[in-house]
């Protein structure tokens, strides 16, 4: 089965083509993040007419990568939601043309699960059951992913999505949009303990998480050397606001996702989504362990590891690889198909088993 999947819901355009058999067998995008970076965010509908532009060259590319033509096509599979309404129905309407056009079945397809099974398309693949954290632009959720379609959302953000917070901060120390990435390498040559920023709700003793009030503190440091340099920020001092900003989310994000493995019991973790390209977050998960807590008078618990999976690095900001794979398992599941609409707010705790 081949399946041609479509992704289009924000500023980058991705095609690709998953064989069940062969995998993955050709992937193309088109990120949009230069013609917005004149704006400073995402403009709407401008990223839905770049879509438009794209659509047809990318999905040649990838037919021709794949050495295959229209009619090799077994199924297309789109991003149905959660994101931007015309963005959304330029690939829905691109996608279902061409199913149409071609007499094969349309996968609708939800963009977070395409994320969530994302670390999937390795070559060394998770195990159900994990724990998933979710880091994206738009959200930051802690699920149990038990199978396909099994995804219980155990925590989230109350506030900013972390990715987000990073592009909102990496906007306030003068950074292009979307500064996420950028803050993130600048950060490495931060000298620690230079700036302390806040923990939001570590304490909680829930899964819930904020980061709207770090994005704060950061504002009141900025101010605050403002004040001192009569307006600008040095070069050091810019890095190592980038490294005490990228060590409290990666603290907060550690130990959330310490707390969904020790509440569920799973010793897997896999990151999707935009930030799941952090360095320093990889660094850290990769060392990850966790304790149970020992009963009175037993002996001290030993630390147990915890397996954890990262997508591909091209496969952790928004891609059609992901929107194609999770359409050919929804395909193989035999799940219902159909549909042009979108859904631009769409939780994924909605999606049918
Ligand atoms: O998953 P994604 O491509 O799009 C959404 O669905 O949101 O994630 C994009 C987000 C942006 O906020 C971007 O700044 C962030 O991921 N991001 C990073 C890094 N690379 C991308 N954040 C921190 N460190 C990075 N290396
Ligand atoms: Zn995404």
């Amino acid at each position: 089965m081949l399946v041609l999947g479509i992704e289009s819901s924000c500023d980058e355009t991705g095609v690709a083509l998953y064989d069940s058999e062969r995998g993955l067998v050709a992937h193309q995008l088109h990120t949009q993040m230069a013609m917005h970076a004149e704006y400073g965010g995402v403009v709407p509908e401008l990223a839905s007419r770049d879509h438009i532009r794209r659509l047809v060259p990318l999905t040649e590319g990838c037919l021709c990568e794949a050495g295959a033509d229209y009619g090799d096509i077994d199924a297309v599979a789109f991003t149905q939601g959660p994101g931007l309404g015309g963005a959304l129905l330029a690939g829905s309407s691109f996608a279902n043309a061409l199913a149409f056009a071609l007499g094969k079945p349309v996968i609708p397809v939800h963009h977070l699960e395409g994320h969530l099974l994302s670390p999937l398309l390795a070559d060394d693949k998770p195990a159900f059951p994990f724990v998933a954290l979710l880091v994206s632009g738009g959200h930051t959720q802690i699920m149990a992913v038990r199978g396909i379609g099994d995804y219980t959302l155990l925590g989230e953000s109350v506030d900013d999505a972390a990715g987000e917070a990073f592009d909102k901060t990496a906007k306030l120390l003068g950074l292009p949009y979307p500064g996420g990435a950028q803050l993130s390498e600048l950060a490495r040559s931060g000298r620690p303990d230079a700036f302390s920023f806040p923990r939001p709700m570590l304490h909680s003793h829930d899964l819930q998480m904020s980061f709207s009030g770090l994005k704060t503190a950061v504002l009141t440091a900025v101010e605050k050397v403002h004040a001192e340099t009569g307006g600008i920020i040095p070069g050091q001092t810019r890095n190592d606001i980038c490294r005490a900003f990228q060590d409290a989310v990666v603290d907060v994000l550690t130990a959330k996702c310490r707390k969904a493995l020790l509440d569920t019991g799973f010793r897997t973790l896999v990151v999707a989504g935009g930030v799941g390209a952090n360095w320093k977050l990889r660094d850290t998960f990769s060392r990850l362990t966790v304790t149970v807590p020992s009963e009175k008078g037993r002996a001290k618990a030993q630390p147990e590891a915890v397996k954890v999976y990262f997508p591909p690095l091209a496969y952790c900001t928004d891609n059609g690889a992901m929107i194609a794979f999770a359409g050919a398992m929804r395909l193989h599941e035999q799940r219902e198909a159909g549909g042009f609409n979108v859904k631009p707010r769409w939780p994924l705790s909605e999606i049918v088993k």
